[in-house]
């Protein structure tokens, strides 16, 4: 069995960061989401990936190379447009030959890994398996019909007035089947190749499609809150124990409670450290209080400030801010209180960019 990682498309929904970045390798508890999709795959076994990627293309290859670090061969696979989730497949044909494939939308976090859903599906081998989770709100997903022995009887794409509370999540398990309905589809009305149409060209077919439960936890990093929520998530998972701050120093002033992961060269001088929370190798927090569900890059700066639910990436510099929440700040960027008492707030910040500043 061979992998399909969906590692293109625009990000739109992640600017400003996805201008300078891939979405996929925004880092959650300070490791790409995409690590966390790759560490998934040989988790079940899976030796080949092909990796879609499109124009942030030479960030990827630096960040995960030709696989080997992870115990897998990788082979990157150009989409010179983000044309849909079926195009990405239709590129992939000679790649994926005629072996069945688990196709992986590489901003989607699966905490719990997807050994089950693997078993399953080889198992049954229907001609392609789906993961669904049950939502509050199906309007906004791809949603699965199912019968009461979970064969697919119809995928609606953010339906008015949903049939099931089962959305379809970014993990598909796939038989060489799904070739030739990919092949048969047409682009949709916003001009893409559509893998739910794909999928639904199957059902159409007679083929058998599977829904398979997802009991883990889930979360496509797609949008700014969503991935806050995942990075409270994955820290929350953390042993934080004292092996986890090897080459880090730490003041006898500072005081850490909870879970504390430091990486080496990290230094903390009379600060307040608050699991659960990760802060990356050579950073240095100074009179500050951190955490908890923070994460902060390698090589960062905090100084006489405060910041509690965040991403902080890496060599970006907060001094002299307290009360700092929810925020993502982007790398090597620096956020300060007015130099002089007398200034107003200043902002220097990018395209697409939001801040919310105290009156
Ligand atoms: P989406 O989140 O649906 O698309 P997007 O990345 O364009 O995001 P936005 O809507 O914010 O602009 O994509 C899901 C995953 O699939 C993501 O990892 C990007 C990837 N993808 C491709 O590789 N090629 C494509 O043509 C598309 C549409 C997505």
């Amino acid at each position: 069995m061979k992998a399909l990682v969906l590692s293109g498309g625009e990000g739109t929904r992640l600017r400003p960061f996805t201008y300078s970045m891939a979405k996929q390798l925004v880092p959650v508890a300070n490791k790409p989401v995409l690590v966390h999709c790759l560490e998934n795959l040989r988790d079940i076994g899976i030796e080949d990936v092909g990796v879609i990627v499109g124009g942030h293309a030479a960030q990827i290859e630096a960040t995960v190379g030709d696989g080997s670090r992870l115990g897998l061969r990788l082979t990157y696979i150009r989409q010179e447009a983000p044309l849909g989730l079926a195009h990405c497949v239709a590129l992939a044909a000679d790649f994926l030959g005629d072996d069945d494939f688990v196709m992986y939308l590489g901003d989607n976090v699966l905490a719990d890994g997807i050994a089950e859903a693997a078993e399953a599906f080889h198992e049954r081998r229907p001609d392609a398996q789906v993961l669904v989770t049950k939502v509050a709100d199906p309007r906004q997903y791809g949603v699965a019909e199912v019968d009461a022995d979970s064969k697919v009887l119809a995928l609606v794409e953010k339906p008015s007035a949903p049939r099931s509370d089962l959305a379809v999540i970014g993990v598909y398990f796939f038989t060489a089947a799904v070739h030739e309905a990919v092949r048969a589809i047409e682009p949709s009305a916003r001009g893409e190749l559509e893998i739910t149409d794909a999928i639904q060209h199957l059902v159409d077919a007679g083929r058998t499609v599977t829904a398979r439960e997802y009991e883990g936890y889930w979360k496509d990093t797609g949008k700014i809150d969503d991935l806050l929520e995942c990075n409270r998530e994955i820290l929350a998972r953390i042993a934080g124990t004292a092996a986890d701050r090897e080459g880090a120093e730490v003041d006898a002033e500072s005081i850490l409670q909870g879970p504390v992961v430091l990486g080496p060269g990290a230094r903390v001088v009379r600060s307040k450290l608050t699991g659960p929370l990760v802060i990356g190798a050579g950073s240095v927090i100074t009179g500050s209080s951190v955490g908890p569900y923070t994460a902060v890059g390698r090589d960062c700066v905090l100084e006489d400030s405060g910041v509690e639910d965040s991403i902080i990436l890496e060599g970006a510099a907060i001094k002299n801010v307290r009360d700092l929440q929810s925020c993502v700040i982007g790398r090597w960027a620096q956020v300060q209180k007015p130099v002089t008492a007398a200034s107003g707030s200043r902002l220097i910040i990018g395209d697409h960019t939001r801040a919310e500043v105290m009156a």
